[in-house]
């Protein structure tokens, strides 16, 4: 049977072959982009069509339906999901700054007062609260009076959409006791069922985002004149003085606030699964079940010295100051092509608004805060906190010298 022994030669040889190509496939490092016109191309073809975007998003997400049971778009490939998702969203934007900057200025100076009721407290703690109020009263919930809202429901659900949100990064097992317990204490912040059936759908985009710029504007601004320059946007909050350069040092609260976005993206990297080019990597893919993924990495993006400058990983507001900058539109904190971010014009103004309201109250309660070694994101906060004290310095706007 000299047949027999070819066939099974060939079958072990086609076998080894089959395994070790799908594990160079599978095995092959995530495609890593960090130039912004690479990252232009995989974010903003013009060739893919709706439902494969929706489809490249989605994949990489689908740890956020295990973990936190998300139904949004960002984890569905449903083009009636994104259509209605996107229209409630706009909807409450347009509503919140339908009651204009001064309304959400005032919803924020309230939250900060409101959740100020220790000696001393974590920062990242801290500004998580101040954030989550100020987003329930101003945005999501807007019948909510802050008097009304539970502080320490605000820092659990804080607490625990940060704790969740680490443990999707593991691929560890979530206990389902407690997505259970963050949707009832969610539930007490926005109590509209009918409007909001998973409330994290929302509070997850929304203030997952806006409290790390908060916290890192806060953190940045502890030296004149970005101070004073965010106290002027406090005392008058419009869109016109946020954008307004001082006249002597040149940049605006806008600046500051794009800087952080250009330094510290909430968003430090934006993942699309690749639809697989061949027949054959389709059934390879699809037999393992993984599919390969790329990355724009937009936080190194931003700090390329090349387009940056030499300077490009220190805070410089100044930078910005000629907006016509080609290297602005380079700025890629709110994603681009189809699936960009529409909060990218409120946000700024929202997150700015936040950090100006608790930088300017905490000195007025004679608080400061006391920094840590470097700027945190959604970890790496150890040593900052936010601490009452009997003298105030009068220029460091509630930052202590260290
Ligand atoms: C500073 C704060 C924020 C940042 C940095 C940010 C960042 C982003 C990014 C990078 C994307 C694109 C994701 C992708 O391409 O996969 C995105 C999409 C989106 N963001 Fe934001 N976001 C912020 C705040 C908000 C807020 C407050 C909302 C309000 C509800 C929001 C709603 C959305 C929605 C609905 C999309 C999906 C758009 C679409 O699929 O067409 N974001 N965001």
């Amino acid at each position: 049977m000299p047949y027999l022994g070819a066939i099974v030669c060939s079958t072990v040889l086609l076998t080894f072959f089959i395994a070790h190509l799908s594990r160079k496939l599978l095995s092959k490092p995530q495609a890593r982009y960090v130039n912004p016109f690479d990252i232009l191309l995989l974010l903003a073809s013009p060739s893919q069509d709706s439902r494969s975007l929706l489809w490249s998003r989605a994949t990489p997400n689908q740890r956020l339906i295990r973990v936190f049971q998300l139904t949004n778009t960002f984890v569905s490939d449903d083009s009636d999901v994104h259509a209605s998702f996107v229209a409630r969203a706009r909807s409450l934007l347009s509503t919140s700054t339908g009651r204009g900057w001064r309304h959400w200025q005032k919803v924020a100076i309230s939250a900060t007062h409101h959740c100020l009721s220790q000696q001393e407290m974590p920062f990242d703690v801290f500004v998580q609260a101040v954030t989550m109020v100020t987003v329930v009263s101003g945005l999501l919930n807007p019948n909510a009076d802050v008097a009304d809202i539970s502080a320490d429901d605000a820092i659990f659900c804080a607490q625990e959409i940060t704790s969740l949100w680490r443990l999707s990064k593991t691929g560890a097992e979530v206990d389902s006791n407690r997505l259970q317990k963050l949707n009832q204490r969610l539930r007490l912040l926005i109590p509209d069922a009918e409007k909001f059936p998973n409330p994290l759908d929302f509070v997850v985009p929304a203030w997952e985002t806006l409290w790390r710029v908060v916290a890192a504007i806060i953190a940045s601004t502890h030296t004149f004149p970005e101070t004073s320059i965010l106290e002027d946007y406090h005392n008058n909050p419009t869109l016109e003085q946020f954008r307004r350069r001082d006249a002597t040092h040149g940049f605006s609260a806008a600046d500051i606030v794009t800087e952080i976005l250009r330094l510290h993206p909430p968003t430090k990297r934006i993942s699309r699964a690749l639809i697989p080019s061949s027949i054959f990597s389709k059934f390879i893919l699809s037999f393992f079940g993984k599919y390969l993924v790329a990355t724009a990495d937009v936080e190194q993006s931003q700090r390329l010295p090349g387009i940056w400058g030499p300077n490009a990983d220190l805070f410089d507001p100044r930078r910005h100051a000629g907006s016509s900058l080609d290297s602005d539109s380079q700025l890629l904190a709110f994603g681009c092509g189809k699936l960009r971010c529409i909060a990218a014009s409120w946000a700024p103004l929202a997150a700015g608004g936040i950090a100006a309201a608790i930088s300017v109250e905490l000195h007025r309660e004679g608080y400061h805060v006391v920094p840590g070694n470097t700027i945190g994101g959604r970890d790496g906060w150890a040593g900052w906190k936010v601490t009452r004290v009997e003298a105030v310095s009068t220029h460091t706007m509630g930052l202590s010298p260290n």
